[in-house]
C-alpha cells in the first residue's frame, strides 16, 4: 500500500485513562491516570499506519480532573497553529474522561479551522484486559481523517459512536460506553474503518464563533441548589470577586429561595449568573422556572453546568454582555 497519500493527522496527548498504568491487568481502577507516553500509545495501535501518517505530541500528562484554563489555552493555540500548516489534514486529542466534555466544548467554540478535530478517551487503563484506548485511536484517527467530518466543529469519537462536543457528556463512573448526547443523539458511528453521519451541527461554532481562548480567565463558578441549600457560597464567591455564577439548578432550573436571593443580590453587584440544571437532560427554559427578566439571570437552554461554565467564561473573556442571545446562538 502506498501510504504517501494518506491524511497526515496531529495526535495530541493530554494524558488520562487512556494513557493509565495499573500494577495489574485485571485492574480497571485503582491505577494512574495520564503516565504513558503517546509514542506507546501510537505503537500499541499498528493499524493507524494504515489510515493515517501520524504527527505526534506530548502536550501534557494529566488526569484530566486537573485540567486548568491555562492548558486549554495552549491546546487550543497549538491546534490552530498546526491545522494552518498545509501538511496537517485533522487533529485528535487524546484526554481522560472526567473533563473531556469540557474541553471538547471550549476547542468547539475557539479553534479557527473547518478541518476535522476528534477527541478521544478511555475508560480502561492502557494496561487492562479489554484496554478500550486502542480502538478509540484508532476510530478517532479514522474519524480525523475522513473529508466527511470536516466542518462539523469539533466531534468526539468513543465507543464507535460520533458525538458533537456541544452535546456530548460522560453519563457513567465505569462503562465503555460512558459517553451520551442526551437531547440529541449521536451524530453518527465509526465502525471498522467506516465513518457514518446521519446528522449535522448547526449551531454555530470553530471558524464561525465569535470566542477566542484568554492569557486571563474570568473567575466563574458553578454553585447547586437542593434542600435546605444556604446562601453561604453565592455569599462567599462574591466576596472573592467572581464575575460569573452558573447555577445547577433543580428541575427546569428552579432555585431554592435562599439560593435565589442570594444570585438576586450577586447580579445587582455585577455578577452574571446562568441558570441550568443538574437533571442531566432536558433544557432550561428562559422564565420558566425562574422569572430571569425579573432576577436579571440568563438561562443555559441544553447546556449542562460545566458546558454553561465554559461558555459564560469565553463570553465574560470577551467583553460580551448580551448573555441571553449568546446561549440561545450556541
Ligand atoms: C481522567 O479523566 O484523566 C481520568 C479518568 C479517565 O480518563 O477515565
Amino acid at each position: 500500500m502506498n501510504t504517501s497519500s494518506l491524511p497526515r493527522i496531529a495526535v495530541l496527548a493530554t494524558g488520562g485513562t487512556i494513557a493509565g498504568q495499573a500494577g495489574d491487568a485485571s485492574k480497571t481502577a485503582g491505577y494512574k491516570a495520564g503516565v504513558v507516553g503517546v509514542d506507546k500509545l501510537l505503537d500499541a495501535v499498528p493499524a493507524l499506519g494504515l489510515v493515517a501518517r501520524i504527527h505526534a505530541e506530548q502536550i501534557a500528562s494529566i488526569d484530566s480532573k486537573d485540567m486548568s484554563a491555562a492548558l486549554w489555552t495552549t491546546l487550543s493555540r497549538r491546534i490552530d497553529a498546526l491545522l494552518a500548516q498545509d501538511d496537517i489534514d485533522g487533529v485528535v486529542v487524546t484526554h481522560g474522561t472526567d473533563t473531556l466534555e469540557e474541553t471538547a466544548y471550549l476547542l468547539h467554540l475557539t479553534v479557527k479551522s473547518t478541518k476535522p478535530v476528534v477527541l478521544t478517551a478511555a475508560m480502561r487503563p492502557s494496561t487492562a484486559l479489554s484496554a478500550d484506548g486502542p480502538l478509540n485511536l484508532l476510530n478517532a484517527v479514522t474519524v480525523a481523517a475522513s473529508a466527511d467530518a470536516a466542518g462539523k466543529g469539533v466531534l468526539v469519537a468513543f465507543n464507535n459512536q460520533i458525538h458533537s462536543a456541544r452535546d456530548v457528556t460522560k453519563t457513567s463512573t465505569y462503562s465503555v460506553g460512558a459517553f451520551r448526547s442526551p437531547e440529541t443523539g449521536v451524530l453518527g458511528f465509526v465502525q471498522d474503518g467506516r465513518v457514518e453521519f446521519q446528522r449535522t451541527v448547526v449551531r454555530p461554532h470553530t471558524a464561525a464563533s465569535e470566542f477566542a481562548v484568554a492569557e486571563q480567565w474570568p473567575m466563574v463558578e458553578i454553585v447547586a441548589s437542593y434542600a435546605d441549600a444556604s446562601r453561604v457560597m453565592v455569599d462567599a464567591l462574591v466576596a472573592a470577586g467572581v464575575k460569573g455564577i452558573v447555577v445547577a439548578g433543580t428541575g427546569n432550573g428552579s432555585m431554592h429561595a435562599t439560593l435565589t436571593q442570594a444570585l438576586a443580590d450577586a447580579v445587582k453587584k455585577g455578577v452574571a449568573v446562568v441558570r441550568a440544571s443538574r437533571v442531566g437532560s432536558g433544557h432550561v427554559m428562559r422564565n420558566g422556572a425562574a422569572s430571569d427578566d425579573v432576577l436579571g439571570t440568563v438561562s443555559a437552554g441544553t447546556l449542562n453546568p460545566y458546558k454553561a461554565r465554559v461558555l459564560l467564561m469565553l463570553a465574560l473573556g470577551s467583553g460580551l454582555d448580551d448573555l441571553q442571545r449568546i446561549f440561545d446562538t450556541y
